[in-house]
């Protein structure tokens, strides 16, 4: 399979089309960022590796980061964590509030907002210094050591995060939230805030296409079965209420970010990331949606 080929040809097809989207405005500093940028890198599980375009520009992780805080509470809690949040998909946008009050503050997956933070909550109980331990395993994974927490992001979504504030508070008086819920938010908002690049987060992701083991330094996150769940979580819900088109369309997990970041993993084969900030209606990357649509027709690597 010819990787690269197969990329460019996708890239230059989804960048002479007409749609963009436009960059998240909600918060400041996403505003900010010029829409018409897209990166593409894969990483193969042989270690090598194809990319276009902007694949070392830097922007935050956002909602991606929650497939790690996930694996990180997951490795050290085991099954112990779906006492605490669910996995069923929302059918309902990130920020949603919806299901919260009549499910007793029992998030329906970890990777909408509400699961996100129970998930934080969780991370706060297992590590002293929950932020340096995700840190350290991202620059470990990506052997970059200079990716760190971008204060200004952090900072603009604080600002703005209502609807977190909104959220911690609700779970909090129904008993699934039990750290002060400015800590917490603190930590999610600069887990969201971490920044990187595409090939950073390719190389990030290997483990989910490696049964739980790292590719490029051979350590093991996660065990095997747990991988599967991981993968089969971020198929069903890993897009918000675009999880069943994505699935359709791409037939791969993965996981989106409102910075327009999309990772996908092609178990025991890649893991590609690829960003470009137009969103669509839905809050996910226009273009990387379609560029996964393309790819995946092209290669014919999907899990179906
Ligand atoms: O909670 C927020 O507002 C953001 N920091 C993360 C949201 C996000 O990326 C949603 N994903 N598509």
């Amino acid at each position: 399979m010819n990787y690269q080929q197969a990329i460019n040809k996708v890239y230059q097809t989804v960048l002479q089309g007409s749609r963009l989207g436009e960059a998240a405005d909600y918060i400041p500093e996403l505003a900010r960022v010029d829409a018409d940028q897209m990166g593409v890198y894969l990483h193969h599980n042989d270690l090598s590796s194809a990319s276009a375009g902007a694949w070392d520009q830097n922007f935050s992780i956002q909602s991606v980061v929650k497939v790690l805080t996930l694996s990180m509470a997951y490795q050290k809690l085991g099954s112990d964590i779906w006492h605490r949040v669910g996995v069923e998909p929302s059918g309902t946008p990130f920020n949603s509030l919806g299901h919260l009050e009549h499910e007793q503050g029992v998030p329906r997956n970890p990777f909408s907002n509400a699961g996100a933070l129970v998930v934080c909550d969780v991370l706060l109980d297992l590590f002293d210094d929950p932020r340096a331990a995700m840190l350290q395993m991202i620059r470990e994974s990506t052997g970059n050591p200079v990716i760190d927490v971008n204060k200004s992001i952090a900072d603009s979504e604080k600002s703005e995060g209502f609807r977190n504030v909104a959220l911690a508070n609700l779970i909090k008086s129904l008993g699934n939230i039990k750290h002060d819920v400015n800590e917490l938010l603190d930590l999610y908002f600069d887990c969201c805030s971490i920044t990187l690049n595409c090939k950073d987060l390719a190389l990030l992701f290997s483990f989910l296409a490696n049964q739980g083991t790292c590719v490029q330094t051979g350590k093991a996150l996660l065990t095997p079965s747990q991988t599967k769940r991981i993968n089969a979580i971020m198929l069903t819900c890993g897009f918000y209420d675009e999880a069943g088109q994505f699935a359709y369309k791409i037939g791969l997990p993965g996981k989106s970010g409102v910075s327009g970041a999309i990772v996908a993993v092609m178990p025991n084969v890649f893991s590609l990331a690829i960003w470009s900030p137009g969103l669509n209606i839905k809050g996910n990357s226009q273009r990387g949606i379609e560029f996964l649509e393309g790819f995946t027709n092209e290669t014919g690597q999907s899990i179906f």
